[in-house]
């Protein structure tokens, strides 16, 4: 679960919890904050462009990757959208390749226009 420590993301890994999944959350907290992250899951504090995070989604035999790690700040965007694209489209697209790699069986992306 990626952005786990956010808006959304804590919800969406305390439903997972809920249901009886062993949930990690891949976080960088630079927007997210710890306390977000709900009991029983494990926080692993990365960037989604680190090694760190690679190696995780690489290696950890996860079934299912739940992507809501995202720049969300419109005026970030705006005023810097190099820095955007590198968080949100490379961002995806490292994890959709380390997920491929690791033998992840699904992903879910959240965007601004709905769930693939
Ligand atoms: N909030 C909404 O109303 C809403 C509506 C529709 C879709 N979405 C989508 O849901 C997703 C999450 O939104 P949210 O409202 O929970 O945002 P949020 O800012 O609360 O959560 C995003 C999380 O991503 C983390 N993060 C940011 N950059 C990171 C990086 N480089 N590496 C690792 N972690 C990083 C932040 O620390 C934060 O915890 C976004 O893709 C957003 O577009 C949100």
């Amino acid at each position: 679960m990626t952005g786990g420590a956010g808006f959304i993301g804590s919800h969406v890994a305390e439903a997972y919890l809920r249901r009886g999944d062993e949930v990690v959350v891949l976080d960088s907290l630079v927007h997210g904050r710890r306390e977000n992250v709900p009991a029983g899951a494990e926080l692993v504090v990365a960037d989604i462009r680190s090694p760190e995070a690679a190696a995780l989604v690489r290696d950890g035999g996860f079934d299912l990757v739940n992507h809501h790690a995202a720049q969300m700040d419109v005026r970030v965007s705006v005023s810097d959208p190099r820095f955007d694209a590198d968080v949100n489209v490379r961002g995806l697209l490292n994890l959709l390749e380390w997920a491929l790699a690791g033998g992840v069986k699904r992903v879910v992306y959240v965007s601004s226009g709905g769930v693939v």
